[in-house]
């Protein structure tokens, strides 16, 4: 399989500096390389962005879409206007719970992705406290339960979770802890284990898991070569070309399947 890796630019890149990170990125990939590459970049980009990508080598997300096709929401951008533009959605970033986003919100959320014939990447994951009362996996098991609670066992095949704890997120100010392969390694498969147990066997192995927090050009490797997951979620580290670049040619290299 693909690894799949996306680049969550989060609030940074007008659409003239999209253009120029993404002009100097695709001569750097390699088409036939087995890695599926995705770009989140702020919603002011996606049309600029659209227009100019190659779509052999790039695909393109949102980073937050509403749970309704249109109606009175100012400020928000629907999944059913974005339709036809983005093939995947991130949906419950640990950045937008904190803004008071809650699982069943995220659940719609979901639901309004699918309809639209989107992929959503659901992004769960425990903060410091938790993780240091040993909650990581209940917490995250739970958010994912409650996350999922629309998706049928047919849609869960098309659902990509991702898992960044909180405390390894860096933010954009380099304060996040660094998570080892061992860290991270339980909860991985606590997460894949409750889908199965949700869904059976077959919907535990379609759906694709991602890792993401501090994920930079130096130390995807360790992650890369976990059984655990399908590929990795990078923030900072994407505002990089080169480093980018080096992730998505180091997911080739690392793709054993
Ligand atoms: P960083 O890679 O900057 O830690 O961000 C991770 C993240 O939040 C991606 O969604």
């Amino acid at each position: 399989m693909a690894r799949l890796i996306v680049a969550n630019w989060k609030m940074n890149l007008d659409p003239a500096a999209a253009i120029k990170l993404v002009t100097k990125l695709e001569p750097k990939i390699d088409p036939s390389e087995r890695v599926e590459v995705v770009i989140l970049p702020p919603s002011i980009d996606l049309y600029p962005l659209d227009e100019t990508i190659d779509k052999t080598k790039l695909k393109l997300g949102a980073q937050n879409i509403h749970y309704l096709d249109e109606g009175p929401f100012t400020g928000e951008v629907s999944a059913a206007m974005l339709k036809g533009v983005i093939d995947y959605a991130l949906i419950g970033h640990s950045e937008r719970r904190a803004m008071g986003e809650d699982d069943k919100l995220i659940a719609k959320k979901v639901a309004a992705a699918y309809r639209n014939g989107i992929t959503s990447i659901v992004c769960i994951g425990e903060n410091l406290d938790q993780r240091e009362h040993k909650l990581s996996s209940k917490v995250v098991v739970d958010q994912l339960t409650a996350d999922l609670a629309l998706v049928t066992a047919e849609e869960v095949k098309d659902i990509v979770i991702a898992y960044e704890p909180l405390w390894a997120i860096s933010h954009g100010d380099g304060k996040g802890r660094h998570a080892t392969p061992d860290d991270i390694r339980a909860v991985l498969r606590a997460i894949r284990s409750t889908v199965e147990d949700l869904y059976g066997e077959a919907g535990g192995v379609g759906m694709r898991l991602l890792y993401g927090g501090s994920v930079n050009a130096d130390d995807c490797m360790a992650y890369l070569g976990m059984d655990e997951i399908d590929g990795l979620l990078v923030g900072g580290d994407s505002l990089n070309y080169e480093d980018f670049a080096s992730i998505i040619d180091a997911s080739d290299r690392e793709n054993t399947d």
